[in-house]
């Protein structure tokens, strides 16, 4: 046992010497730095929790916007809506500041899945199109292609992006999506990260790739890129612009650590051109024209946010998310979540039994971090990591069943350590 975590605490601390200087260097704005941050969240006290990529935990600016907003629903929800009546237009406001875009750009949604039901059930799209996706990808993004290209008689074509998640790489990824677009191509529907692998696609090359092959195109037959990016979102620095995609699909409930029930769809104003509204929205402004019967000039944003009451405690309190977030910082906050991955990756490299299968490569991957026991089964050690240790993992959700963890701001160092120490001995 001594020697083994001898071995461990070695392998932790053979990190290379940039990423240690790294962990000290991308300090949290705000009272208390990281360890001022955990001290925000209402996790079980005790528990290790690695998965920010599940559904979030509330930091307490978040709980407490929540709760005054319930307090005045369930006192008069008649009044309270009444006057509260721009509030979404705050949130998408608050969005569009930590997105860098405008707020017309951004529907707000429940979720991702609901928003890539929305966008791919909305794209006009003539019969015989072709959608393009990768063996990668997420269920909901599977099955709303999959209705949509039934309904329409589209073709949709599902191409592997990388053969082995470990040895990807920017060349190999941007080689097969070029093969993969043709000229009946009119939506490219990709993941940000892979909940699967782990891996991070190279957004803006792949961006490029596409902007190559519209260079020529009538503007009604360029190819959309659109990415489920809510394993991205809210770890990642870059904005949608940067990323150079033509829609941004997230949830806001996942590493944004925002009100469990929110998301939102960013699209540009070409790309918003091209879809039409599945659910009619509650936007007062189109609401009037309705009523009226005269004609209302309605940003995309506001038009494809589906309508009817929600959750609207939740909904408001994304307003303090993402302010929140913004007094972070997106680059500290980026520079702290590949710090603990790389933590993470480094000492478990070297584990025979147990081999990474998120690459190491900080272009490639992000937060999520992947392992394969070869001696165990995924759910049991899953199951040991939290009855021997209090370690919150999770097993992936796909086909291949691979061992899922995660650090995010919630966690430190120590419990980077701890995991990696209970993985080894656990596998
Ligand atoms: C890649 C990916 N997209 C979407 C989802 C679903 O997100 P949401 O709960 O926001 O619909 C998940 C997992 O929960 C996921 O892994």
């Amino acid at each position: 046992m001594r020697r083994r975590e001898f071995i461990v605490r070695s392998a932790v601390l053979a990190l290379a010497p940039g990423t240690l200087a790294a962990c000290g260097s991308a300090e949290a704005r705000g009272p208390g730095g990281w360890a001022g941050v955990r001290a925000s969240f209402a996790l079980r006290k005790g528990d290790h929790n690695l998965t920010a990529w599940w559904f979030a935990t509330h930091p307490a600016p978040v709980r407490a916007a929540i709760e005054r907003h319930r307090a005045g629903l369930d006192a008069d929800a008649r009044h309270y809506l009444t006057n509260r009546e721009l509030l979404e237009d705050d949130v998408r406001a608050a969005a569009a500041s930590y997105l860098e875009t405008s707020a017309d750009q951004i529907a707000l949604t429940d979720s991702t899945t609901m928003g890539l039901g929305l966008l791919y059930a909305g794209i006009s799209l003539e019969p015989g199109s072709e959608l393009v996706t990768s063996t990668h990808d997420f269920y909901a993004t599977h099955e709303a292609l999959r209705v949509r290209a039934q309904r329409d008689r589209c073709t949709l074509k599902k191409g592997e992006l990388y053969a082995r998640p470990e040895h990807a790489s920017i060349d190999e990824i941007v080689t097969k999506v070029r093969r993969a677009l043709g000229s009946k191509t009119r939506v490219l529907a990709l993941t940000w990260v892979h909940s699967s692998t782990g891996v991070k696609l190279p957004v803006r090359e792949i961006a490029d790739v596409v902007a190559q092959a519209n260079r020529d195109r009538a503007p009604g037959d360029r190819i959309l890129f659109c990415l489920d990016g809510v394993h991205g979102f809210g770890c990642e620095a870059a904005t949608p612009n940067a990323l150079g995609v033509d829609f941004l699909v997230s949830g806001c409930h996942k590493w944004l650590f925002g009100p469990r029930g929110t998301g939102l769809v960013w699209g540009t104003p070409h790309a918003w051109s091209r879809v039409s509204p599945t659910i009619p929205t509650f936007d007062r402004r189109e609401y009037a024209a309705w009523m009226f019967g005269r004609p209302a000039a309605v940003a995309a944003g506001p038009i494809e946010t589906p309508g009817g009451f929600h959750s609207m405690e939740h909904r408001w309190a994304l307003k303090e998310a993402f302010e929140w977030r913004r007094q972070l910082g997106g680059g500290a906050v980026e520079r702290r979540t590949h710090d603990l991955a790389a933590r993470l990756k480094a000492g478990l490299a070297g584990a025979r039994h147990l081999p990474l299968v998120t690459p190491r490569d900080e272009r490639l991957s992000a937060g999520i971090v992947v392992t394969r026991p070869l001696r165990s089964d995924p759910d049991d050690v899953v199951q040991r990591l939290y009855d021997h240790h209090r370690i919150v993992a999770s097993v992936t959700p796909y086909r291949e069943r691979l061992v899922r963890v995660g650090p995010s701001i919630v966690n430190d160092e120590d419990e980077v350590d701890l995991t990696v120490r209970a993985l080894r001995e656990l596998s």
